[in-house]
């Protein structure tokens, strides 16, 4: 399959997920997070505010705040298709900028710099076992990656894991892969 194919199956697979199961499963695959090496070391944790038919993100981050750790969240600018990550203190801090997706407000947020974010959670929608993901298809993760130092995460569903994908040369893998049943790379 192609990754726009891919792309196209998974989205529907996302949107037919109940809230009730995208509750359970989400929170069964946060705690399977938060028993990795790379959570636990993390002071700065750099991770999207999910949308609706996502993973829900927002307990993680809660738990992040919880342990007094800082969270960034990511301000896509889609004229020159880069973006960046602001410290994000509460939800307040946030503004609805198109459909269900929201971003931080820039006059109530500061950048962190890359070289300090410590754990960096990269969404996608399907994932394979070497790390390599597709996700929905502006690049900016793989643009942002390029020269990013720090632990790389990317947490799904089990349905959104594949053998292998098709991936280019600009396609940047993550480290580990972590779904609700354990570990998937
Ligand atoms: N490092 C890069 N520099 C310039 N363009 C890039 C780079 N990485 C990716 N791109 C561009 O981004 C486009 C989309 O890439 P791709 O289809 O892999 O998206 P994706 O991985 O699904 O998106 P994302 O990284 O936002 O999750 C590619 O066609 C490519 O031209
Ligand atoms: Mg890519």
């Amino acid at each position: 399959m192609t990754k726009s194919e891919w792309r196209k199956k998974i989205k529907n697979e996302l949107l037919s997920l109940e809230p009730r199961d995208r509750k359970v499963l989400s929170e069964k695959a946060a705690a399977q997070l938060f028993t990795t090496e790379r959570w636990m070391n993390a002071n700065i944790i750099g991770i999207t505010v999910s949308r609706k038919f996502e993973l829900d993100t927002t307990m993680i981050i809660k738990k992040a705040w919880d342990e007094g750790k800082t969270v960034c969240v990511p301000k896509c600018y889609s004229s020159n298709k880069q973006m960046e990550f602001r410290e994000l203190n509460s939800f307040h801090e946030l503004e609805n900028v198109y459909m269900d997706l929201y971003e931080p407000i820039e006059e109530k947020t500061t950048v962190i710099e890359k070289e300090n974010i410590d754990l960096l959670i990269v969404p996608g929608l399907i994932f394979d076992k070497k790390g390599y993901r597709i996700g929905y298809g502006g690049g900016y993760y793989d643009r942002y990656l390029q020269n990013y130092q720090g632990s790389t995460i990317s947490i799904c569903y089990s349905f959104q894991t594949a053998e292998t994908l098709p991936f280019e040369e600009f396609d940047v893998p993550v480290d580990r892969i972590i779904t609700e049943e354990g570990r998937y790379k």
